[in-house]
């Protein structure tokens, strides 16, 4: 058998498990580290590779699983093949063999529930795979506990003979430290042997791991390759195993951004999820969680408690305690915060402030404008310069749809003002503090709409004298029933 030298490899990625010891009914490999799915971790490593197909094995999870997985990551070379009963790995792969009757080449074999895979390791392996004219290759690695992996046995001069699962060991095999990542590669040619697989005697299950005994002994090429590290080749079957594995790659992404000139005050209680993107010399204060697509400009300072998702922050943005940004855009040297809530769909534009409890929604808001204090600014254009005062509202929903409210450069909002949308306030123009606008302001004009005040001269001192008489009154009555009760 020839491997296909310089060919793109197909991809099988195994994720039909009923991961009974995760104890939950989430598909295992659905469960997230950080923000992404597990199995979106291998599917993301395996697109890099820019691979021919990538067939991923699913079970009764089917729909769901296929929801979860970004289509836009594949490019549309995914397929999915249904093992509709758990009946192992080895079983699993030849359900995916109908999807690759067109295929003649490398085909990389993957566990879904090995997320933190590179696919730089990846590349490397199959390199090493084509070099060594292999039939079948894995990847190998020593584990600190080995007892969750199948062990690797070798001869005395060191050749591969089989992969032993843990229940199948005898007691000298226990010690074998050197275990299987659930990583190969089989030329198309080799998939043949999946057949000659025979139902483990203990489980009842098709091992995929029988194959590399089966081919060394029909004389076929196996190579294992001990590259990689423990942290990136770890199985995930367990929830402790999935903490641990979030830990990891936590502490790996973190890593890289100091690297990079990202400074950071507690790095151990930060989360940034994998696609994040951060330039140097932005300043991390504790607790502080950043996911999705989020790209944080240059020298950004993210104070404690924040928490930003899908969203782009520009060069020199400040961050204040507490506050969360979702699917926006923050322009550079704005100041947010603290305590403020940015959603989906906002633009906040240059040096603009959005201080304390103001909560902004699908709007835009100019260059310099500032709404430093408790005001909600929903589906509103916000032009350049403008001040909002405390208190503002722009009361866009009627109870069945959404209304704007637009307000052009330059204009004073005073405090406690709502705008009853749709309504446009033209550039210049001033509202007085307390008003309800419920029609259009023309430009550079004074809008006011709360009653005139009027002052009652000595109301208060008659209020007063009025209560001491009637208290009087009171208090003499009660002295003369008490003295009725008494004779
Ligand atoms: C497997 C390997 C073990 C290796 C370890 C690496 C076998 C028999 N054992 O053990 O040698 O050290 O991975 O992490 O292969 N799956 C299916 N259909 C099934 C069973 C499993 O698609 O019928 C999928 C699972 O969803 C999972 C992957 O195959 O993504 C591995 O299955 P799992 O049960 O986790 O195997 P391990 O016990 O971890
Ligand atoms: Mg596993």
């Amino acid at each position: 058998m020839r491997n296909a030298i310089g060919s793109k490899p197909s991809v099988i990625i195994l994720a039909a498990g009923r991961g009974v010891r995760m104890n939950s009914i989430m598909p295992k490999v659905l469960h997230k580290i950080l923000d992404k799915p597990m199995l979106q971790y291998v599917v993301d490593s395996a697109a890099r590779l820019n691979p021919f197909r990538i067939v991923i094995v699913v079970g009764r999870h089917y729909e769901e699983i296929k929801r979860s997985i970004d289509p836009a990551s594949t490019k549309g070379r995914i397929r999915f093949a249904v093992q509709r009963e758990p009946k192992g790995t080895g079983d699993a792969l030849s359900k995916a063999g109908t999807f690759l009757k067109d295929f003649k080449g490398t085909i990389l074999v993957l566990n879904g529930d090995v997320p933190l895979i590179t696919a730089q390791t990846l590349g490397k392996f199959l390199r090493l795979h084509r070099k060594g004219k292999n039939d079948i290759s894995f990847i190998s690695f020593i584990a600190h506990d080995p007892s969750v992996y199948g062990r690797v046995l070798r001869n005395d001069s060191g050749n591969i003979l089989s992969i032993i699962e843990e229940k199948d060991t005898i007691e000298a095999q226990k010690k074998i430290t050197e275990v299987n990542s659930g990583i190969y590669a089989i030329e198309s040619d080799a998939l043949g042997l999946l057949k000659e697989i025979l139902p483990n005697t203990l489980k009842g299950e098709y091992y995929l791991t029988d194959i590399v005994g089966i081919a060394r002994k029909k004389g076929c090429n196996v190579g294992a390759y001990l590259i990689g590290s423990e942290s990136e080749m770890m199985g995930v079957n367990t929830p402790s195993e999935l903490l641990k594995a979030q830990q990891t790659f936590r502490r790996i992404l973190i890593d890289k951004w100091i690297n990079r000139g990202v400074m950071f005050l507690d790095p151990g209680s930060v989360f940034i999820s994998g696609n994040v993107k951060i330039r140097s010399g932005a300043m991390i204060y504790h607790g502080v969680y950043i996911e999705g697509k989020t790209i944080l400009g240059r020298d950004c300072i993210i104070h404690p408690n924040v928490h930003i998702i899908d969203s782009i922050i520009k060069d020199g943005v400040v961050i204040k305690d507490s506050t969360v940004i979702e699917g926006s855009t923050v322009r550079s040297k704005a100041v947010i915060g603290p305590f403020a809530h940015i959603r989906p769909g906002s633009d906040i534009g240059s040096e603009a402030k959005i201080g304390n409890f103001v909560e902004v929604k699908k709007s835009m808001i100019g260059k310099g404008t500032k709404a430093s204090h408790l005001s909600y600014l929903g589906d509103a254009s916000v032009g350049k310069d403008v001040n909002i005062g405390a208190g503002t509202i722009t009361c866009n929903y009627d109870g069945r749809e959404k209304h704007k409210t637009t307000i052009e450069d330059n204009v004073f909002i005073g405090s406690d003002t709502q705008f009853i949308a749709p309504v446009k306030i033209g550039r210049g123009a001033y509202v007085g503090a307390g008003s309800t606008i419920t029609k259009y302001v023309p430009p550079m004009s004074l809008a006011i709409s709360r009653t005139e005040q009027r002052n009652i001269k000595g109301w208060a001192a008659k209020k007063q004298s009025s209560v001491v008489s009637c208290q009087s009154s009171v208090r003499n009555k009660k002295s003369k029933a008490g003295k009725r009760k008494g004779g």
